[in-house]
């Protein structure tokens, strides 16, 4: 009470930091953000400064006019530009903790196991200098198979693969710790892109980011229909060659054709992660299924595919979208624990 009313010590947070979306959770709350990691910023006299974040500037993205700049900091799951990230993660932060306190934070906070020792430096300073006092490091994968319940202490391994907006990671867990791990630059976003390539493409019809990715979400699927042309939507875009606006009606057929070539790049990489791991943590895997994490687990039927083209057991985490972020709140109540410590890396 006393506490609350001075504001003296802020409450620890963990945060998934990701390329297509930011997560806070707070102690002893539960997730208290959820938003874009998107900044935009309006030049007011050669300086740059903060117009919006998060869900208000992912509405800019695409429309913005000569003085406004809509950014998202992070590419293939790093950090792209420091300075609007740490910006993004003050703003953020903010957000959560309005009041100003005398001890900051504590922050736990998400790498991906591809990112290099730069990158991951990078991450640790952007949370130092969004106002952490102290910043702990927990493997992605760790904190998506923790936050999707899987027991990642016991002997027997476990494989995750946590599909994001920039990577795919796949990842095998065993007596809580990772034992083998790949991260590969192909994800959501390139899923949105191969939407834009295709309509240019067959329908000479040029769309935006935002436009693909909710083609995506709305009718996107890893498999074409099994009769006919599936679902279909109204899609508004500019003609490549006219120039002027058209509309045209996009179909569950053509965006399962569009997104074939990054759907064969993730499960071709799961598939050679079997060929590169020892034999024994193979055979766990095939007792014990593969769990999937992530926006991208919300693709229709991508589990059906893995598990057809694999032929070992998929399943989709609950809430997908929140498991790394859930994973990295474990991590922080357990903090002060042995097993919390285990979670945390000290690779930096
Ligand atoms: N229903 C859906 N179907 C297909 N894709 C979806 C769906 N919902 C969200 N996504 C995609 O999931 C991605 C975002 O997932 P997530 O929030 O897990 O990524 P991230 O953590 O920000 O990225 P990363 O982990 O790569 O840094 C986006 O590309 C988004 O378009
Ligand atoms: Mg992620």
């Amino acid at each position: 009470m006393f506490n609350n009313f001075f504001g003296l010590v802020a409450p620890d947070l963990a945060i998934d930091l990701g390329t297509a979306n930011t997560l806070i959770y707070m102690k002893g709350r539960g997730v208290v953000l959820d938003e874009p990691s998107v900044v935009a910023y309006v030049n007011e006299g050669g300086k740059k400064v903060v117009y919006a974040v998060g869900a208000e500037a992912k509405t800019m993205l695409g429309k913005t006019n000569r003085n406004m700049e809509v950014i998202r900091p992070l590419r293939d799951g790093v950090i792209a530009d420091f300075d609007v990230a740490e910006e993004m993660i003050k703003q953020f932060i903010k957000k959560v903790l309005p009041r100003p306190t005398l001890i900051s934070p504590q922050i736990v906070i998400c790498v991906p196991t591809g990112a290099t020792p730069v990158e991951r430096r990078t991450i640790l300073e952007s949370a130092q200098a969004g106002g952490a006092r102290r910043v702990h490091l927990i493997e992605e994968p760790m904190a998506a198979a923790v936050g999707a319940g899987l027991q990642i202490e016991d002997p027997a391994g476990c494989m995750i693969v946590d599909i994001g907006g920039g990577t795919t990671e796949i990842a095998v867990l065993s007596l809580g710790g990772v034992v083998w791990a790949r991260s590969l630059r192909e994800a959501g976003d390139k899923m949105d892109e191969a939407i834009i390539q295709y309509l240019r493409r067959t329908e000479n019809l040029m769309i935006g980011d935002s436009t693909a990715e909710r083609i995506k979400k709305e009718i996107g699927t890893a498999r074409p229909p099994d009769e006919g042309t599936g679902m279909s939507m109204p899609i508004k875009g500019r003609d490549n060659l006219s120039g002027v606006p058209k509309e045209i009606t996009v179909t569950e057929a053509m965006v399962a054709e569009a997104l074939a070539d990054p759907i064969g790049k993730i499960v071709e990489a799961v598939g050679q992660a079997f060929e590169q791991m020892p034999p024994e943590l193979a055979a766990d895997i095939y007792d014990h299924g593969i769990m999937l994490t992530g926006g991208g687990a919300l693709l229709r039927n991508l589990d059906v595919v893995l598990q057809e083209r694999i032929s070992i057991r998929v399943s989709v985490a609950d809430e997908p979208l929140l498991c790394v972020v859930k994973g990295c709140g474990i991590a922080l109540e357990k903090l002060n624990t042995k097993e919390g410590q285990r979670l945390i890396t000290s690779d930096v």
